[in-house]
């Protein structure tokens, strides 16, 4: 073995430990509001936020997704500034710990969620009036991230 075909050896030797020690940095999503942001609720940004270039006069004005810190305590209020279609959404809240089938961040990810939407307080936000939000992203959650937020969502939707 020659020193050049040592020093290709131990490039992809290097090569394949960093390509380990990438996959475990980004894994799956896990079911921690860090994890569920950094995975795909930071997309969001693009319109929930001051000064968003994607925000138009009729997205919704009280999210906050700038950063994980915006993001968790908007999370904690009710839909707002809702027209035409979705205006029956407003003042529902996004969250609702331990119970995602009432939680609305997850009705407008989740299509089997948006179908069962039934709050006996606001009737009328139902499929037809929850948007999916996946498409104003234009690109879906994996599943293992609706099933991050489901738990996240059961076990209490802590700021972890
Ligand atoms: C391209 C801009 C855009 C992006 C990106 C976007 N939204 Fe929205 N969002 C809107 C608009 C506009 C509305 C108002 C409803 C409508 O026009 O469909 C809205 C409404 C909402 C509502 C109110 C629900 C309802 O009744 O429709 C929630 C909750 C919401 N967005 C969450 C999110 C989340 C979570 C993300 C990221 C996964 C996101 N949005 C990404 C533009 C956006």
């Amino acid at each position: 073995m020659n020193r050049t075909s040592v020093l290709r050896l131990a490039l992809s030797a290097l090569a394949l430990l960093t390509g380990c020690v990438t996959t475990a940095g980004s894994g799956e999503p896990e079911p921690h509001f860090s994890s569920l942001y950094a995975d795909y609720l930071s997309n969001c940004r693009q319109c929930h936020a001051p000064g968003a270039v994607g925000a138009t006069n009729t997205t919704e004005k009280s999210l906050d997704f700038s950063t994980q810190a915006t993001a968790y305590a908007s999370l904690s209020g009710n839909a707002s500034g809702l027209s035409g279609n979705q205006q029956s959404c407003n003042s529902v809240p996004f969250l609702t710990k331990g119970n995602p089938g009432t939680s609305l961040v997850l009705a407008v990810l989740d299509a089997p969620t948006r179908s069962a939407f039934d709050l006996t307080t606001t009737p009328g936000c139902d499929t037809n009036a929850i948007s999916d939000m996946t498409i104003k992203v234009g690109k879906a959650p994996s599943a293992a991230f609706i099933t991050a937020l489901k738990t996240w969502i059961q076990n209490g939707a802590a700021n972890d």
